[in-house]
């Protein structure tokens, strides 16, 4: 299993903070926003990780990270020369990842959870993980039948037809390369995660796991500030049990 954090994009919804450094790189309380996800990846047992950053500050994610010796494991990096959607990441990774599975983040998500057995029982199709959001409308959508199938995932439906948000952490088989290069760009000009999570869904190899503990999309002003107040509670609750 290989791993890739996607750490592209522009965070033009952070605007001014965003224009003198990435997003990602971002402080959520002690730690920049991508130890987070990283930290994920390692706790699930990857360590042959992909860091795929915007061109503008590709050298500081290499200054802080390094060649991942600090962190018990080994990174490479591509540049994904513009925001061209999440599903793009297996096109610019497409060497890294071989003839393996990947498991892809996004380096603006963060976790609460640990997810060991999930990418460790994983082999094939592709595995998703959604939560129950008060804000579904900002999120890939799962709907569901009468008996708790998912039938499609819509991309930021103005009427969500469920509370069910996808996150932002996918498990795919090697089939998903050659998936991603049947996208077609949408409106926004992206190849979306959520069609690709649909191709594996018509073809009934989706499977849809649960989220229990919080969950944080860190791409806008409150929802950083959120993570950030989890974070510090979680921290300082450490702290006094030592
Ligand atoms: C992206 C995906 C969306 C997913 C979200 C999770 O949204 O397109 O399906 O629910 O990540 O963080 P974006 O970051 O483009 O707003």
């Amino acid at each position: 299993m290989k791993g890739i954090i996607l750490a592209g994009g522009s965070g033009s919804r952070l605007r001014p903070l965003t224009k003198v450094t990435s997003k990602q790189l971002l402080p959520v309380y002690d730690q920049p926003m991508i130890y987070y996800p990283l930290k994920t990846l390692l706790d699930g047992g990857i360590r042959d990780i992909l860091i795929i950053v915007a061109p503008d500050h590709a050298g500081d994610f290499l200054k802080l990270l390094g060649s991942g010796k600090d962190f018990g494991c080994k990174f490479t990096y591509e540049i994904q020369d513009k925001p061209e959607g999440i599903a793009q990441a297996f096109i610019v990774g497409q060497n890294f990842i071989g003839n393996d599975s990947a498991t892809l983040i996004l380096g603006d998500n963060i976790y609460e959870d640990t997810f060991k057995d999930e990418i460790a029982s994983f082999k094939t199709g592709a595995r998703i993980f959604i939560k129950d959001v008060k804000d579904p409308q900002r999120f890939g959508v799962v709907e569901f039948d009468e008996n708790n199938r998912a039938t499609s995932i819509e991309e930021k439906p103005k009427t969500p037809k469920s509370k069910y948000a996808v996150t932002g952490m996918y498990i795919y088989d090697n089939t998903v390369i050659e998936k991603v290069k049947k996208l077609q760009s949408s409106d926004r000009g992206e190849l979306e995660i959520t069609d690709l999570n649909n191709l594996y869904l018509e073809e009934q190899s989706l499977d849809v796991a649960f989220v229990d503990g919080r969950w944080f999309d860190t791409g806008t002003f409150e929802s950083l500030h959120e993570a950030i107040i989890f974070v510090r509670n979680r921290e300082l609750a450490k702290k006094k049990i030592k």
